[in-house]
């Protein structure tokens, strides 16, 4: 497989247990993301040996800052051989733009994250953005576009509506996937795998339906089988 949709989340606070996961995984299958809880315990030196292993890796830190630090975060992130990095959307043209310029077009896909999804409209209010989360999410979205981003974060729900708002070329990457009959523990807004391709979702970002799964190699390849049918290339 030239371009594997899933996206496993490696939510761990070691190098053994996220090396011993990959051990069990293959970078044509899948590639791999490494969010704040990996990093800081194990830090590049654990990124470099997962590329070395041949995955693609995903640094999933989101950036948020003044647009200089952003910007040499990326070029840092940028230089280690990553494949995606984030920025949060709500930095700022500015600091998007800051990030941008600092990652070469067609190497590191850089893209932002609009709202979170755990904050509801109280949330919202609390900090002063007024108006529906949709409604926001898609402006943030769209200055992600203007500023010549390669994506978004957002849920699979929402892609069907971001595709339409941004176009074809924008990638979207959603988390909060669940196997049919699967369990949803602490997410809300889940949909299936089938279904967030069929939404418009470029990749999958998949975290304990494989982590911790007995066997989750056969869990991604479980996976690619079934979205095999509904994949556009790209
Ligand atoms: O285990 P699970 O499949 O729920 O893991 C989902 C991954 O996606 C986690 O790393 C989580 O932090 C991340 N994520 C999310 N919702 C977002 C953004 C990221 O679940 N809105």
């Amino acid at each position: 497989m030239k371009n594997p949709r899933i996206i496993v989340a490696l939510d761990f606070n070691s190098a053994g247990e996220a090396l011993s996961l990959a051990d069990r995984l293959h970078p044509e299958l899948c590639r791999l993301k490494v969010g704040k809880e990996l990093f800081t315990a194990a830090g590049p030196q654990l990124v470099e040996k997962l590329i070395a292993k041949g995955f693609d890796v995903f640094l999933d830190l989101k950036f948020h800052d003044i647009p200089n630090t952003v910007a040499s975060a990326c070029k840092v992130a940028h230089d280690l051989g990553v494949w995606m990095v984030n920025v949060h959307a709500l930095g700022g043209r500015k600091m998007l733009q800051a990030a941008r310029s600092a990652i070469p077009e067609n190497s590191t896909r850089l893209i932002a994250v609009t709202l979170l999804t755990s904050m509801d409209q109280d949330d919202l209010e609390d900090i002063g953005l007024q108006g529906e989360p949709a409604q926001i999410v898609g402006r943030l979205a769209r200055l992600a576009s203007d500023c010549a981003l390669d994506g978004v974060v957002c849920s699979a729900l929402e892609a069907t509506h971001l595709r339409q708002l941004l176009g074809k070329d924008l990638c979207l990457v959603t988390p909060g996937i669940r196997l049919s009959g699967g369990e949803a523990a602490d997410q809300k807004r889940i949909t299936t795998p089938q279904q967030a391709i069929q939404n418009g979702s470029d990749y999958l970002v998949i975290g304990r339906p494989i982590t911790q799964a007995t066997d989750p190699l056969l869990v991604c390849q479980q996976i690619n089988s079934e979205i095999a049918c509904f994949q556009q290339t790209s």
